[in-house]
């Protein structure tokens, strides 16, 4: 099947490791240049550098805070001028502190909605003009959480916050739906991150059990029978992201290997 994403632009936020560097390196993989960010100038820098040598893609990198509005702004502007167009939007941020509600205060909720929700929309705001600009349409595609659907234990910012992110997305589906701009959500449910490797240790400290004891439960909770891989969690995205998923807007894809309960 051709994506048709040969030639296109694609943009990563929080894109130097787990879900969003495996989105970047399958987006470059069929054919679109990239634009990545995160904080960390060394590893971003890394792994522009690997997704270029392993695609031959154009991958600009940048090192910034995505809960910092004036940098993102910056990003844009610089990926408008070196790469001319942007086709694809992932929004993509660091997942919040573990905790419950008697253990986070209002400065918790607010930072977390400074990463999880204003993210998105900050981000969204930024780039739409130049996603607007070419006038053939785009993709925005935001990494959010199975926990929106089935809240997770221990987890209240994530699960207070990701729901919004999922009714925004159906919302800014219906104003862009006209303009060929599709919006969509990608949840995971446990896929092997650095992310996941440090809610295990959190919770084997939280319960005083063996991380191995903590793994093997959410394992057993998992039908397939494994803890998900990023590239698989990345086809998700690049499908969306891809001209064949044209009519698939406002909605989202989970990708749980059949863990969540929920029917619907
Ligand atoms: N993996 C899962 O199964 C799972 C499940 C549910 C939800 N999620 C959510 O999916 C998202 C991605 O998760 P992941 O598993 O890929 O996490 P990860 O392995 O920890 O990677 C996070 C990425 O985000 C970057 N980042 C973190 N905070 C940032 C910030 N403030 N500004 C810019 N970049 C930032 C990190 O790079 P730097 O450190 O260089 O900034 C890194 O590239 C998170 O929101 C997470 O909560 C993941």
């Amino acid at each position: 099947m051709d994506l048709g994403l040969s030639g296109k632009v694609a943009v990563v936020m929080a894109g130097s490791r787990g879900l969003g560097k495996a989105s970047a390196r399958l987006l470059a993989e069929e054919g679109a240049d990239l634009a990545i960010c995160s904080r960390d100038p060394a590893k971003v820098a890394a792994a522009a550098a690997e997704i270029a040598a392993a695609t031959g893609r154009r991958v600009l990198h940048e090192a910034l805070d995505v809960t910092r509005p004036e940098a993102i702004i910056a990003f844009a502007a610089r990926v408008g001028r070196e790469l001319g167009r942007v086709d694809v939007l992932v929004n993509n941020g660091g997942g919040p502190p573990p905790g419950t509600f008697d253990q986070l205060d209002d400065t918790a909720f607010a930072r977390a909605t400074e990463l999880v929700l204003l993210n998105a929309v900050r981000t969204t705001k930024a780039f739409l003009p130049l996603l607007r600009a070419h006038g053939q349409g785009g993709r925005i595609i935001t990494i959010t959480s199975a926990g929106a659907r089935e809240p997770l234990p221990n987890m209240i910012l994530s699960n207070a916050l990701r729901p919004a992110i999922h009714g925004w997305t159906k919302t800014l589906a219906k104003e862009l739906g006209p303009e060929r701009i599709t919006v969509n959500c990608v949840a995971p449910g446990i896929v092997g991150t650095e992310r996941i490797d440090e809610l295990v240790a959190n919770n084997a400290g939280r319960q005083g059990r063996s991380e191995a004891q903590i793994r093997a439960e959410m394992i057993a909770r998992i039908p397939a029978g494994r803890f998900g891989r990023p590239e698989e969690f990345a086809a998700a995205v690049t499908f969306l992201a891809s001209a064949r998923a044209s009519f698939i807007s406002g909605t989202t894809i989970y990708v749980d290997g059949a863990q969540m309960v929920s029917t619907v």
